[in-house]
């Protein structure tokens, strides 16, 4: 009886380290969190468009961000098409004449699939809802194999362009503010530096 109190010592000890090791393990294999700190912006790519069905699944991930009041205040197009996306990069091409074609084409970095996403500018949180559903798609598209772009500079030229924005059909009152291109990546980019000093707590 006398040995007890050791024994349920014992095991208590054994209980905690296989809590801490459960904690560590949370923490090192947490798939989320993987995703999040592997993932880069890709601009090399195979040629191949990413399949329909894993878009299915990413675009899926997309409408399920959070948006303000659930509004989902976006509108998404999707081209995996070459031939239409040469239609489309022509339209935007004669809308910026000033601009050389091959920098509007160089634009989309050759993604072989080309999410165009449009906000709602009467609505003040809306480039934040597209915002959370732009990162909702990276990150996905990142944790099935695909790699991916954010590109701004598109909806410049896209903004002179009413031949490509009527190609891509949004509906009245809805603006292009963001594109993701995506793809099967064909580099390894090194992560890009962070300034963490940018955060802190108020105390
Ligand atoms: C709003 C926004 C616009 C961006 N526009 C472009 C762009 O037009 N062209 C481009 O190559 N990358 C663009 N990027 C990608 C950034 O350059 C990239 O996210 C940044 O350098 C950090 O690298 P990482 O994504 O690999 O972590 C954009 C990113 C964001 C968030």
């Amino acid at each position: 009886m006398k040995f007890l109190p050791v024994f349920a010592a014992c095991l208590g000890m054994m209980v905690a380290a296989s809590c801490a090791q459960t904690e560590k393990k949370q923490v090192t294999e947490n798939q989320v969190i993987e995703t999040i700190m592997a993932r880069r912006s890709i601009r090399k790519y195979k040629p191949e468009a990413v399949n329909r069905e894993t878009m299915a699944q990413i675009l899926d991930c997309g409408i399920n961000a959070p948006s303000g009041m659930n509004k989902q205040s976006w509108e998404v197009r999707v081209v995996d098409d070459p031939a239409v996306m040469d239609e489309i990069i022509a339209a935007m091409a004669a809308g910026n004449p000033d601009v050389a074609p091959e920098m509007v084409r160089g634009c989309f970095r050759n993604a072989p699939t080309m999410v165009f996403i449009a906000n709602d500018p009467s609505y003040d949180c809306s480039p934040i809802d597209c915002g959370l559903l732009s990162e909702n798609i990276m990150l996905s598209a990142w944790s099935l194999g695909v790699g991916s772009v954010c590109l701004g500079s598109p909806v410049r030229f896209l903004k002179n362009a009413p031949a490509a924005l009527e190609r891509l059909g949004f509906s009245e009152g809805y603006t292009p503010i963001i594109c993701i291109g995506l793809g099967y990546a064909d580099e390894s980019p090194e992560a890009k530096p962070r300034d963490p000093s940018k955060v802190r707590y108020v105390e």
